[in-house]
C-alpha cells in the first residue's frame, strides 16, 4: 500500500507549503498531495482554499493577487510561530525541489472559475517542459480538466475524486479517461474497493488519519492512501 502525504506532513507543518513538503519527506513516503490554483498573473501556486484567509496572515481570493503580491503573506505562522517566513510555493518550486526525490506529485488541479483553459495550458507545459509526466499523477473534482489534460497529452496518469462511491465507476472512469479514482475513505466507500481494484481501477483513498482505517485499506489491497499523518502510517505499514 502507497502512503501519500497529504498536503504534505499536515499534521506537523503548515499544509501546502516547501517546510510540509520536507517535512513528509523525512519518512518513507510514495508521494505527496497538493493543491493548485492560478495567480491573476497567471503563475500556478499551491494552496488549498480559494482565499489566502485560513493559511497566511492575509485576506482576499487568490485570484485576485499577482504572484509578486500574493509571495509576501506569511504561511507558516498561522501553524505555528516557528514556520514564521514560509512562503506559498509556486508550481515550479516543487518541481526543482522534487527532482532526484523518486517521490510521486499528486496534483490536485482546483476549480479556477472562468480561467479553464489559461489555467490547464499553463499547467501542462509546465510538467511537460520539466519532463514531468512521468512523475505526476492529476486529478480533480472537476472531471472535465482530467478528460482535457488527457486528451492534450494521453502519457498523463489522472484520476478523478470524488466524495462518495459512484455508480458504474469503472465505465465512468474510462469515459472521463480518468486512470485511477480518489475517494474520501467511509465504511460505505470501503464495500467498493476491492471490486474497483480486482477490475482494473486503483483506488487511493484519501482522509485515512487513523490507524484502524488505515489498516482496512490495507486488507482490502487498496493501491494508495492520502493521509495528513505520514509519520505514523511509514512507521506501521513500512514493516507490514
Ligand atoms: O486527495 C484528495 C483530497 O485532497 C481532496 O480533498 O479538500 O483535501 O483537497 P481536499
Ligand atoms: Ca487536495
Amino acid at each position: 500500500m502507497k502512503i501519500i502525504a497529504h498536503r504534505g506532513n499536515k499534521r506537523y507543518t503548515p499544509e501546502n507549503t516547501m517546510a510540509a513538503f520536507q517535512s513528509a519527506c523525512q519518512y518513507p513516503i510514495d508521494g505527496i498531495e497538493f493543491d493548485l490554483q492560478i495567480t491573476k498573473d497567471g503563475i500556478p501556486i499551491v494552496i488549498h482554499d480559494e482565499k489566502i484567509d485560513r493559511t497566511t496572515n492575509g485576506k482576499g481570493f487568490v485570484r485576485t493577487f499577482t504572484f509578486r503580491e500574493i509571495r509576501k503573506f506569511d504561511a507558516g505562522s498561522w501553524f505555528n510561530k516557528s514556520f514564521q517566513g514560509e512562503k506559498i510555493p509556486s508550481f515550479e518550486e516543487v518541481i526543482l525541489w522534487s527532482k532526484g526525490k523518486n517521490i510521486t506529485l499528486h496534483i490536485e488541479l482546483k476549480h479556477q472559475k472562468g480561467r479553464n483553459n489559461q489555467f490547464l495550458h499553463t499547467f501542462l507545459e509546465m510538467v511537460e517542459d520539466y519532463k514531468m509526466i512521468e512523475s505526476v499523477v492529476i486529478s480533480s473534482f472537476n472531471h472535465s480538466y482530467i478528460t482535457y489534460l488527457k486528451e492534450l497529452n494521453s502519457s498523463l496518469s489522472t484520476a478523478f475524486i470524488t466524495k462518495t462511491p459512484i455508480f458504474g465507476a469503472i465505465k465512468y472512469a474510462s469515459k472521463i479517461k480518468a486512470d485511477a479514482i480518489h475517494i474520501r475513505n467511509s465504511y460505505q466507500a470501503m464495500r467498493f474497493y476491492r471490486t474497483w481494484m480486482s477490475k482494473g481501477l486503483p483506488v487511493r483513498a484519501y482522509n485515512v488519519h487513523r490507524i484502524k482505517d488505515a489498516m482496512k485499506c490495507h486488507r482490502l489491497n487498496i493501491d494508495s492512501i492520502i493521509t495528513n499523518d505520514p509519520k505514523k502510517m511509514t512507521e506501521i505499514f513500512r514493516h507490514l
